[in-house]
């Protein structure tokens, strides 16, 4: 994909403001957004933390305490660690270290996670194995429910399974968007998301992807009856929507977040700290204060951002020719500014919109027709390297055998 150029003499000039390191607390902070994925606990929570230390060169090291040291999910920990500890501001390298819990740590580490078990106390029904990406921006209309939407379907157009929440209470958009209606079920006390089967784009043989959709948009008849929920249920109707929905085994949830800061930023970095946030913006320079706002918020509550999305990048006719209609520099300086990759450029494509209106997101089509491409680079992008999805392997199940063993005992 085509970045801008740091050496064009237009582009406007962002240090990336490193600042002074982490302190301890604020590492161990963002590691409670590390889930053991068998324990459904975090690693914080469940003292796997052994200790934590942070050079005055921003040199971070972190040594992790494993119940059983040759567990293959050593990496899948070491790879999280890594990741949420980098994404904090004034960290330039991060090591991992181990050690092996004693019988004690073991028996409490066992103990944590037999009392969740047998409390059922999962705080949502979003299983710790699935990737959380909440979809934020500054401002409204910037195109955060168009990417979380054809994110959604190319991601799932790989053969994943992929949550769609939105959680943009009164500007709902995405049952339009993806061309879904009707009321929802519930069974069991649950609601049931509406499901959709995406093909396999990479492999037409393979099994299908799958979204599975929640809305407000299917509980209230028009946007007008939303709109006298405001605020009332927003945070709440959030909540509700995480634990009361069966979600089933996703890879992904992306959550289309309702634009600026708030309350809901903060109800869903404590009901899912393993969410992770993209930034949505436009390339017009000027209008980045509120976006910046939206990350800060998101490092105040530990979470994560991945990166920044720059939608409307340019419009490129058929022949190649590129206009900057919305301006230029907005991603790269936001991305600076926060300290964070400038992860994709979406261009101006008229069928991105009407897509939008008749229910057929663009990264329908195939993933190299050049009108959809950009959502496909970027759900590689996030699947190979930004956050790819959780391989459970190894001693998964002797593990929980083992819980369930100690929970059956009286
Ligand atoms: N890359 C794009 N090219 C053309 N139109 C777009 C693009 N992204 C979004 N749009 C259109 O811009 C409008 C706002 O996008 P939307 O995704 O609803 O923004 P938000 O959720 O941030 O309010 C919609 O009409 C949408 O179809
Ligand atoms: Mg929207």
């Amino acid at each position: 994909m085509e970045r801008p150029n740091p050496n064009d003499p237009g582009a406007p000039v962002h240090a990336p403001e490193v600042g002074p390191p982490p302190s301890p607390d604020d590492v161990r902070a963002v590691l409670g957004g590390v889930i053991d994925p068998e324990l459904n606990v975090s690693i914080t929570e469940l003292g796997m933390v052994d200790e934590v230390d942070v050079g005055a060169n921003g040199h971070v090291m972190v040594r992790v305490a494993l119940t059983t040291a040759g567990c293959p999910l050593r990496h899948q920990i070491k790879q999280e660690v890594e990741s949420k500890v980098r994404g904090l501001r004034g960290v330039s390298a991060v090591k991992v270290e181990y050690s092996e819990m004693d019988a004690e740590q073991k028996a409490a580490a066992m103990g944590r996670a037999r009392w969740q078990a047998r409390e059922n106390a999962a705080p949502t029904e979003v299983a710790a194995t699935t990737r959380v990406l909440a979809v934020a921006s500054g401002k409204g209309g910037v195109g955060k429910s168009s990417v979380t939407v054809n994110l959604a379907v190319a991601l799932a157009a790989r053969g994943l399974r992929v949550g769609v929440l939105d959680a943009d209470i009164w500007g709902f958009s995405v049952p339009r968007m993806l061309g879904i209606d009707g009321r929802l079920s519930g069974v069991d006390g649950k609601i049931h998301p509406h499901e959709i089967d995406v093909p396999n784009a990479l492999d037409p043989s393979a099994p299908p992807g799958a979204l599975s959709v929640i809305s407000m948009g299917f509980l209230v008849d028009d946007e007008g009856t939303a709109l006298m929920w405001r605020g009332l249920i927003l945070t709440k109707a959030l909540e509700q929507f995480l634990t009361d929905v069966r979600w089933g085994v996703l890879d992904y949830l992306l959550i289309d977040m309702p634009p600026g800061t708030g309350d809901i930023q903060m109800g869903l970095a404590r009901l899912l700290p393993q969410a992770e946030m993209l930034v949505v913006t436009t390339p017009a320079v000027a209008a980045q204060k509120v976006a910046v706002r939206v990350a800060d918020m998101a490092r105040r509550s530990h979470m994560k951002v991945l990166g920044v999305v720059e939608n409307m990048s340019e419009f490129v006719t058929p022949t190649g020719e590129r206009f900057a209609l919305f301006g230029s520099g907005g991603g790269e300086a936001l991305a600076a500014d926060i300290g964070v990759p400038l992860v994709a450029r979406i261009p101006i494509e008229p069928a991105v919109s009407t897509g939008g209106d008749t229910g057929t997101p663009v990264a329908l089509r195939a993933p190299d027709d050049p009108v959809g491409a950009a959502f496909h680079v970027l759900a590689a992008r996030v699947v190979d390297d930004l956050l790819p999805p959780i391989e459970m392997a190894g001693c998964t199940a002797r593990m929980m055998d083992l819980i369930e063993q100690a929970a059956a005992k009286p």
